[in-house]
């Protein structure tokens, strides 16, 4: 059988299709420099503008780094040219890489995905198969997801959780809620701070996690209202004492979701309410073609290496249903972030 010869043009485009993953690539790198040496706060200093060199004075580093530097992020359209030679960052980017507590905050994605666990250790791992968990995750890990999944807790804790019908009264009124896989506590000290009435139980496998958690709730004053237990969700072992239960950029993990869904209703009081805020994963491979999926697809290679993988929204819904919860319903909040709700 003869194949018929592609066109120049044909072989073109499925080039070009390569190279602006490249591109792209080179965008991660310059915006990871510049988060990582305040090169990008420097410039956000300076709304009219500043120079290369008046940029690398400011910061002690080479001008003429500094030079190739921003054009790169130019190039990258996180900076953009003034008319007199001066660089200032393009609209929003000050919320968008700077803003911790921004709802679209985006600004710890560059570091993570240059991180080892995101796909060295994938590669390392791929012929033997071989899976790790948390507790063999460097700290810079633990840190960094903590500063990725942080506007996901900022979406949810309280705009999402109003989105949920009786939910925002209960805990204004005053509430025991849980934090199932609380990592490094950002959702603890948010739900402290949005809902002053209630009291809070982070549970989480990793150790390191609580440590960190423990240290933050030692700064903030909040050891008396939030208190923490170091065991896997399948394992946790509660009845009838919790109002209510988050769980964040987690539910995906479980090696047994179901057990933790069993785990999960019979720690709710009557009418207690279970929220699962995740990444929605397309229910298809033919749905991966978006940037929001493609951004997905690169955080399966992490779960893939603790033997897990995101899921599909409506995935958590049957979950939900088929343990007994009710009034179980689902919203998206951006295209990387599903909250799904039911009550038990
Ligand atoms: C992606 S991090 C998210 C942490 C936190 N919810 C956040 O959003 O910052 C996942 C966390 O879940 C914990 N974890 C994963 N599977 C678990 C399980 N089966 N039981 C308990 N903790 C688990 C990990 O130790 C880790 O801290």
């Amino acid at each position: 059988m003869t194949q018929s010869t592609p066109s120049p043009e044909e072989v073109q485009q499925q080039a070009g299709k390569i190279l602006a993953q490249v591109a792209g690539y080179v965008g991660v790198r310059t915006m990871d420099i510049g988060l990582r040496l305040g090169l990008f706060e420097a410039i956000a200093k300076h709304e009219r503008g500043i120079t290369p060199e008046a940029l690398a004075k400011k910061k002690g580093v080479d001008p003429f780094y500094t030079q190739v530097w921003c054009r790169a992020a130019y190039a990258s359209e996180v900076l953009e040219l003034t008319g007199d030679g001066t660089y200032r960052l393009a609209p929003h980017m000050d919320k968008l890489l700077l803003d911790h507590d921004f709802p679209g905050y985006v600004g710890a994605l560059p570091g993570i995905v240059l991180q080892p666990e995101m796909f060295d250790r994938f590669a390392e791992h791929l012929p033997s198969g071989q899976r790790i968990w948390w507790d063999q995750c460097s700290p810079d890990w633990i840190r960094m997801v903590s500063g990725t999944a942080r506007p996901f807790y900022t979406r949810v804790i309280p705009g999402g959780l109003s989105r949920i019908p009786g939910l925002s009264d209960r805990l204004a009124d005053g509430a025991r809620v849980l934090d199932l896989a609380c990592g490094a506590g950002v959702g603890l000290l948010k739900l402290a701070q949005a809902f002053p009435n209630c009291s809070l139980v982070g549970v989480d496998g990793d150790a390191y996690s609580l440590e960190l958690v423990a240290e933050r709730l030692k700064q903030e004053g909040l050891q008396g209202r939030v208190s923490l237990i170091q065991s896997t969700l399948e394992q946790f072992d509660a009845s009838e004492e919790y109002d209510a239960a988050l769980i964040n950029v987690s539910m995906h993990e479980c090696r047994d979701i179901e057990k933790v869904t069993a785990n999960v209703h019979r720690a709710l009081k009557p009418d207690g309410h279970f929220v699962i805020s995740d990444f929605p994963f397309p229910e298809s491979t033919e749905g991966c073609r978006t940037v929001p999926a493609r951004v997905m697809c690169g955080i399966q290679f992490f779960e893939a290496l603790i033997d897990d993988q995101l899921l599909p929204t409506q995935a958590y819904v049957d979950l939900l249903n088929k343990y007994g919860f009710r009034n179980v319903g689902s919203f998206d909040l951006t295209p990387v972030h599903a909250v799904t709700y039911g009550q038990k």
